[in-house]
């Protein structure tokens, strides 16, 4: 077609997580709207499998081979001077950001299931959510201690009739799946899991070295698999007299509809409780429910169809709907 610009959908893309990205991160909305109009690296992002054109990972790729977040000049030097290094890490990584202050907002969903839990975490990165119980916990002033003191303590705010534990629950396996486990131990998917973060992001980094410590002391299992090709596999191994969590966040968005629905096929078959934590519309609400009030809300659904909370998406808030 004669006028057709081949970027023209990544520069969309680019302007559009610009947007998303400005409230959380000035430095990254503002890259990722300069991005939008540079022909460059729209070409060289045109020459990347479709999949592997993502900002964050373009972002965090950079801050990888710079040692420091990519302001526009260093990012049209990384792509001038250094395209196949830059490539080769965007299409050996992925988007995997693990986020320990997610367990903040899965702990009121676990209250009232009969005790001990089996945890099962589909899209589990490092494993950094499946340790709980290990992180203490601070929601506007109610403490919970973890069994780790050295783990670090997740800020919450409650809104809403929060149900807030009285204790962390016992916990008698856990285990994760994920296309690419990270381990926390390993100094080079430590040091990516740090790229992922966006600049200006106030506590996250200290936080995330502090629960790759936790991790450290206490290795979660994280399998090599698929959500739902390895899902049985994986939660034959969970004791039979504990109650199985099947959960997930800030996962199914990556995995095209046909697989969400065979997901939640497989996740009914076991008869596990499921949590979902995800962005609204990717795990579908009942009809009657609210509207999210935000553009950082995630929704926390149970089993497919109950409506529990709407959460700030790297865990700093609660609100409670059910
Ligand atoms: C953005 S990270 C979220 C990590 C973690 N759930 C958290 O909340 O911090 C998404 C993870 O899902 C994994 N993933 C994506 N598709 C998957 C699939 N089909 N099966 C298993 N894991 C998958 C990715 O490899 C990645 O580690």
């Amino acid at each position: 077609m004669i006028g057709h610009d081949p970027n023209a959908s990544i520069a969309e893309n680019y302007r559009r997580f610009g947007r998303e990205a400005a409230g959380r991160s000035a430095a990254y909305g503002t890259l990722a709207d300069a991005v939008a109009a540079d022909q460059d690296i729209l070409a060289f992002l045109g020459a990347l499998p479709v999949a592997k054109r993502q900002p964050n990972l373009l972002f965090a790729a950079a801050r990888y081979l710079l040692g420091a977040p990519a302001d526009l000049r260093a990012l049209r030097r990384v792509v001038g001077e250094q395209a196949s290094e830059l490539a080769a890490v965007m299409r050996a990584r992925r988007t995997q950001t693990n986020e320990a202050a997610r367990c903040a907002t899965l702990l009121p969903a676990l209250v009232g299931l009969p005790e001990p839990l089996a945890l099962l975490e589909v899209g589990a990165a490092a494993g950094l959510t499946l340790l709980l119980d290990r992180y203490s916990y601070d929601y506007a002033g109610y403490r919970l201690s973890g069994a780790d003191p050295q783990a670090p303590t997740l800020t919450c705010q409650p809104r809403g009739p929060v149900p807030l534990p009285e204790r962390l629950p016992t916990v008698a396996w856990r285990a994760g799946i994920d296309l690419n486990p990270l381990d926390a131990a390993d100094p080079d998917d430590a040091r990516w899991l740090e790229c992922l973060l966006w600049p200006g992001e106030g506590d996250r980094a200290a936080r995330l070295h502090a629960a790759l410590g936790a991790a450290r002391r206490h290795p979660p299992t994280v399998h090599r698999g698929d959500l739902v090709d390895d899902l049985a596999r994986v939660a034959a191994n969970a004791p039979r007299q504990a109650t199985l969590v099947v959960f997930h966040s800030a996962v199914l968005a990556y995995v095209d509809r046909g697989k969400r629905e065979a997901f939640a096929a497989a996740v009914r078959e076991l008869g596990a409780v499921w949590l979902s934590n995800e962005a609204p519309g990717v795990v579908p609400l009942p009809a009657s429910a609210a509207a999210a009030p935000g553009e950082d809300s995630f929704t926390l659904t149970r089993d497919g169809h109950e409506l529990l909370a709407f959460t700030e998406s790297h865990g700093t808030r609660i609100s409670w709907v059910s």
